[in-house]
């Protein structure tokens, strides 16, 4: 049987492919679980990015509707416990994570996407968040990622009055970073993890963290991050690196410590 998600490296970036593309890459347990075992792959772990796309016709169209009948609050407990856990693994990925979307990008694949640190929508990305229309809510962190990207009136008028929205529009949200023509999302993707892996890592992946704890934190709290993320940010070598190469007029290499 196919793997339900390939992974391998482009240089420095991982890419995590969803591969269930009869299904519209509809995020069923088995896939969820594929997804978990990828991110815990040697690739992801040497790699300094990662990029998540689906195969086929669509990025996702959303959680596996067939697994989807009522259910227990036990066996909705057990499910967050298990393989719904992992779009909070996903957005705990240390390196910075793309989704490159194109076609369907639904409910769960939404969600999915949203727990990546960018999008890159390429001119056929179609949105949308069905839950409500069949009687749920967004619940893998995606009502309260919405919230926390767009405000809480966006996303209300998202979940209750889009059925779908476009590229474009996602854009002017400020849900996606760029859009991209046809067929080139993943190919940008790319790009964008090899331009992110040049950046000195420690700093890369301590501004994600406190971007991400900032968004959570009082005023204070967060200044107070920020400043000690730059107190212990300032005593690495590469960012003595970063000062000596500026001094040198040379390209600075960086190693991460
Ligand atoms: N879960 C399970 N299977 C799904 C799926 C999902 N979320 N989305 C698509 N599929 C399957 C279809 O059942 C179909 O399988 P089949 O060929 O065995 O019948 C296959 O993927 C292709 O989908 P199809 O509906 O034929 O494609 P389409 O282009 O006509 O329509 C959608 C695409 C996305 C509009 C439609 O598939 C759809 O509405 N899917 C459900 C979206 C949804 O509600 N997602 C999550 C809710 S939280």
């Amino acid at each position: 049987m196919a793997e339900l998600v390939r992974v391998h490296l482009e240089g420095p970036v991982a890419v995590l492919t969803l591969n269930r593309p009869e299904k519209l890459n509809a995020l069923s347990g088995a896939v969820e679980e594929a997804l978990a075992a990828a991110i815990g792959s040697e690739d992801v772990s040497s790699s300094a990015s990662v990029v998540i796309a689906g195969s086929g016709r669509a990025f996702s169209a959303g959680a596996d509707v067939h697994e989807m009948r009522a259910q227990s609050v036990a066996a909705i407990l057990e499910y967050y416990r298990t393989t719904g856990g992992l779009y909070d693994r996903v957005a705990a990925i240390r390196q910075p994570t793309i989704a490159a979307i194109h076609g369907y990008c639904l409910g769960g694949g939404f969600e999915l996407a949203l727990a990546c640190d960018f999008r890159i929508a390429d001119a056929t990305a179609v949105f949308g968040l069905p839950e409500v229309a069949i009687g749920i809510v967004p619940s893998s962190g995606g009502l309260t990622r919405l919230v926390r990207a767009v405000g809480p009136v966006r996303a209300k008028e998202l979940m209750l009055l889009r059925d779908r929205f476009d590229a474009e529009e996602a854009l002017g949200f400020g849900l996606v970073t760029t859009v991209v023509p046809e067929g080139s999302a993943e190919a940008r993707a790319i790009e964008m993890g090899a331009e992110l892996a040049q950046l000195p890592p420690l700093a890369v992946e301590v501004a994600k963290l406190a971007a991400d704890a900032a968004a959570d934190s009082s005023r204070e709290a967060s200044l107070l991050i920020e400043r000690l993320a730059y107190a212990a940010l300032a005593q690495t070598e590469d960012h003595a690196e970063a000062t000596s190469a500026f001094e040198e007029k040379r390209d600075p290499t960086f190693g991460g410590r």
